[in-house]
């Protein structure tokens, strides 16, 4: 989630899901637009890279860990959906503190535009924490929110974290329990310290 109030926490106990639907991380599409080659994505997008398929076919969208996310294009985003923005050195340093920062791009060979983002913060090893999940309205509705969701639940499953939890807006909780998600607390389990 992002910066708002009135928000929800929910909790990812137990695997998502059985089988992926979408491709193995690290390759690169289907048999049908292979104009880019490999090398060519892997230089844009990094290693673990996975594509995300649209019903339009002339779009292609991926999913990096690794492709440096620009935060005047992020902030973007965030300011189409509605967030306050943030000064950007803030945002920098958390980015460069996060466990796992995804940047959705639509892909151009010579230059990608952001289109969604995710991160996470967390130890690595039992706990993470999802933030900043969104997709940009032009982009919204064709699966790519729960495709981001599913690639950072796969990356932070193939670290060992044991637990994931999330802040949803009220408006979004369904959004996140439908992919398996599960809404706390059950008795009021959790505390919150605010700075101001
Ligand atoms: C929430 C968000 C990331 C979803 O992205 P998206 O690409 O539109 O979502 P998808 O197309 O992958 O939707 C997947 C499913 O969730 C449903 N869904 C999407 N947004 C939903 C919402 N707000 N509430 C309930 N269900 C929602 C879709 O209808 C779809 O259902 P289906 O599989 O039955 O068709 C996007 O709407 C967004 O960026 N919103 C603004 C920022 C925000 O609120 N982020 C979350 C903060 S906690």
């Amino acid at each position: 989630m992002g910066p708002g109030s009135g928000f929800c926490v929910l909790v990812l106990w137990r695997p998502l899901f059985a089988s992926s639907p979408w491709p193995e991380t690290g390759q690169a599409g289907s048999a049908g637009d292979q104009s880019d080659c490999k090398a060519l994505l892997h230089g844009l997008y990094g290693t673990g890279f996975q594509e995300l398929k649209v019903p339009n076919p002339e779009l292609r969208l991926f999913l990096s860990l690794e492709r440096e996310v620009d935060l005047v294009e992020l902030e973007r985003i965030t300011t189409a959906v509605g967030w306050h923005q943030r000064p950007l050195r803030r945002v920098r340093r958390a980015l460069r503190h996060s466990l796992l920062v995804v940047g959705l791009w639509s892909h151009d060979p010579l230059l990608p535009r952001l289109v969604g983002f995710a991160r996470c913060i967390g130890d690595g090893v039992i706990n993470a924490t999802v933030w900043d999940v969104v997709v940009h309205p032009a982009y919204q509705g064709a699966g790519l929110g729960q495709g981001l969701m599913t690639f950072v639940v796969q990356q932070l499953k193939a670290m060992g974290v044991e637990s994931i939890t999330l802040f949803a807006d009220p408006g979004v909780i369904r959004f996140y329990q439908n992919q398996g998600w599960e809404l706390e607390p059950k008795d009021q389990r959790c505390c919150f310290w605010y700075a101001c």
